[in-house]
């Protein structure tokens, strides 16, 4: 495949260029991503972290083809982005399953609607079903199953596709932390095996590292990039990977960055006066905690 400016791309490519997406008209008006320019190649794994509201899931939904943006450029493997499409696979904090279907039968959805041969389909979700550990629950309803399995079906859901891109919204932040490290190992077997683009939003520096091949940190509202480095741990990633020296190093780097955005502007917090400065310093004592 070739893009306009003939450059050659493999499958999986993300491209944003100066991608401006508002919210309301007027005095309501909120401004969620400024020109906004991010690229990924086939295969990366990059972790976003940002303060709270500053345009994650709003960069996650401008890829999916939910959100148009005001202004610049969504493309996937070259092509504009206009609407959702099963190459770009969501996977939100909750799996939103059909409460009604089975397991297989929300897995088996989307092939379904794309008229996929039934005989190809049962094929595909006990292939599915089997990668994520849930061969004995494809007749069992959503609601007979823990978060964990849920969050597990809802992944399923959206790799029966084959997705070239992978968009994921705090995917584990509703789970426990031994399910969330279970997951975690999933998604880094997945994606080892079927080599997609995932870009992994997470309030969760610790995963964000662990996981990513790159981390990217967002700036307050309106979110541009502030920073974007390289993750050069080795893989596979282990429990030894979250105590290294390196790690260690990656965090304090993103634990200073997040901070300096969640304390804002010097004139908005002057503005706020007193109150606002307890909050800052409380702010940086969680922190230094934190780092400790
Ligand atoms: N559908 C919407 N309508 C109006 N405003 C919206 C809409 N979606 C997001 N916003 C606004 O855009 C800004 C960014 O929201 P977004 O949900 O992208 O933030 P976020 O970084 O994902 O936050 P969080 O970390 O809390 O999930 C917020 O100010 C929010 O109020
Ligand atoms: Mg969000």
């Amino acid at each position: 495949m070739a893009t306009e400016s003939g450059h050659a791309m493999s499958p999986g490519a993300i491209a944003l260029e100066n991608v401006t997406l508002a919210f309301g008209e007027g005095r309501n008006a909120v401004t969620a991503l400024q020109s906004l320019s991010l690229t990924l190649r086939p295969g990366d794994f990059l972790s976003v972290l940002g303060p709270s509201g500053c345009g994650k899931s709003s960069l996650i939904n401008t890829i999916a083809g939910f959100q148009r943006p005001q202004a610049g450029e969504v493309r996937v493997d070259g092509e504009q982005v206009v609407r959702p499409g099963p190459d770009r696979g969501v996977v939100f904090q909750q799996p939103t399953l059909f409460p009604w279907k089975l397991v297989w039968q929300n897995v088996d959805f989307g092939l379904k609607f794309r008229n996929v041969r039934r005989a190809q389909r049962d094929q595909m979700v006990d292939e599915i079903l089997r990668k994520v550990g849930l061969s004995e629950f494809g007749r069992h309803y959503p609601a007979q199953l823990s978060g964990g399995m849920q969050q597990r079906v809802g992944l399923a859901r959206v790799l029966v596709n084959k997705p070239r891109v992978m968009l994921m919204d705090e995917p584990f932040s509703s789970l426990d932390a031994q399910t969330r490290l279970m997951m975690q190992e999933l998604l880094l077997e997945v994606w080892t095996e079927y080599g997609m683009t995932v870009l992994f939003v997470t309030h969760d520096i610790d995963e964000a590292i662990y996981l990513g091949s790159q981390v990217a940190v967002l700036t307050r509202r309106p979110g541009r990039l502030k920073a974007l480095f390289d993750v050069p741990l080795p893989r596979p990633r282990t429990i030894d990977t979250l105590v290294s020296k390196d790690f260690m190093k990656l965090k304090r780097t993103c634990m200073d960055l997040l901070r300096e955005e969640m304390l804002g502007a010097p004139a908005a917090t002057e503005r706020r006066g007193r109150d606002s400065n307890l909050a800052r310093d409380r702010l940086l004592v969680e922190s230094a905690d934190v780092a400790a």
